[in-house]
């Protein structure tokens, strides 16, 4: 079987920097764009060039800048945005316009007040203006999560033959289940004539926290483009996590896919991401999180230091994390605290491990965490009195 390309759509400048608090200036969004150019990201939706002029000008400024990725802008299924987004994206050399409409009835009726005959019109239009000015147009079935699938399959046959190059899938609510979402995935793929000119996206929200499932559901049943944002940032629950989309595909061989993603930047943009979006990584966040490679409970803490792979699935350096963590607690055991003062320079038997140990337990159940400085005085407290 072929190991296929997965492109990864990056849209932290667009759909991340939609979370409230973390609005991006020209300057900083210019720094996230050329960190995530180098992380190796496909395509940098950078923007959605109507919504205000500051946004306009971060989109134009990013289009300048790279020269490796597709440069995106969203835009409504409308002439006005349409316009703006191809003049924002000018300078790019591979501008890729993102239109797109919704697709449920839910959409349907209360957001456009209309019938699925007009979304086909309006969809067919917003493309077809969309490929007169640019060759690279993705378009979006919004709340394609929760549309019937026979009017999706029209809508998405009706985009490619306007000219669409790309077409996303969005489960803009996050209400699918994966194997759903992965059906939809394979319906589109054999009932839709011509879908293989073009590539179908996965972009799907975290409100269940299954966007990164539901994702991989997508690219296990032909989807070839995944949007996504560093740290899962994005409206409300946020967005499929980038950095653990690209580590399952990189773990998991038998899926046959790979991507162009330099994994050892993971968690330098990480950082970065959150310090300038001023927007913590939770502790247990897959990957990037502080405890994601630490070991805490004794038997994890024995396995781990007996064989590293008995705990860890990824090696911290290939993502750019720092080493992995003993972490020492009440819930640690013998083999953590001898590693530990061998570390600190101390040798002790067996014997003095033990008597050691009932004293380090004293210390532990009075605080969340044992520092070395509170082992270096039970240490040099033992050693005075033997
Ligand atoms: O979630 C969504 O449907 C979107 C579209 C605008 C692509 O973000
Ligand atoms: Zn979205």
């Amino acid at each position: 079987m072929a190991n296929d390309k997965i492109f990864i759509f990056d849209t932290t400048l667009r759909d991340g920097e939609q979370v409230p608090g973390c609005k991006l200036n020209t300057k900083e969004k210019i720094e996230l764009a050329l960190a995530l150019e180098d992380l190796g990201v496909d395509i940098i939706e950078a923007g959605f060039p109507i919504s205000s002029p500051g946004d306009f000008a971060s989109v134009e400024a990013i289009a300048k800048v790279i020269k490796n990725a597709t440069v995106c802008g969203l835009t409504r299924a409308v002439q006005k945005d349409i316009e703006c987004a191809a003049e924002a994206l000018k300078y790019a050399v591979r501008p890729r316009i993102h239109t797109g409409i919704g697709s449920s009835d839910i959409h349907i009726k209360h957001k456009f007040n209309t019938s699925r005959e007009d979304i086909l019109e309006r969809a067919t239009k917003a493309t077809k203006l969309a490929r007169n000015l640019v060759d690279d147009v993705e378009f979006f079935c919004e709340d394609a999560g929760r549309a019937d699938n026979e009017f999706l399959a029209k809508l998405v046959e009706t985009v490619i033959a306007a000219g669409a190059t790309v077409v996303n899938i969005p489960d803009t609510t996050g209400y699918c289940l994966p194997n759903q979402y992965g059906e939809k995935i394979a319906y589109l793929k054999n009932n839709v004539p011509n879908v293989d000119k073009a590539i179908l996206s996965c972009h799907c929200h975290n409100d269940l926290g299954l966007a990164t499932a539901n994702s991989i559901f997508g690219a296990m049943n032909g989807a070839r483009q995944i949007e996504c944002t560093i740290n899962g940032i994005g409206e409300r629950a946020g967005n499929t996590s980038l950095e653990e989309v690209v580590m399952i595909i990189q773990q998991h061989k038998s899926l046959n896919l790979h991507t162009n993603i330099n994994t050892r930047k993971l968690n330098p943009i990480s950082r970065l991401v959150s310090d300038t979006m001023r927007m913590p990584v939770q502790s247990n966040k897959a990957i990037v999180g502080a405890n994601a490679f630490s070991h805490s409970s004794g038997i994890h803490q024995d396995g781990f230091l007996k064989e590293a792979t008995t705990y860890e699935i990824i090696n911290p350096e290939d993502v750019g994390a720092d080493h992995s963590k003993i972490v020492l607690t009440a819930r640690s055991g013998r083999s953590a605290l001898a590693h530990r003062f061998h570390k600190l320079g101390y040798q002790f038997t067996r014997n003095e491990i033990d008597v050691l140990y009932e004293q380090f337990l004293e210390v532990a159940d009075s605080k969340k965490e044992v520092e070395d400085s509170d082992l270096k005085e039970l240490a040099d407290e033992f050693n005075s009195t033997a």
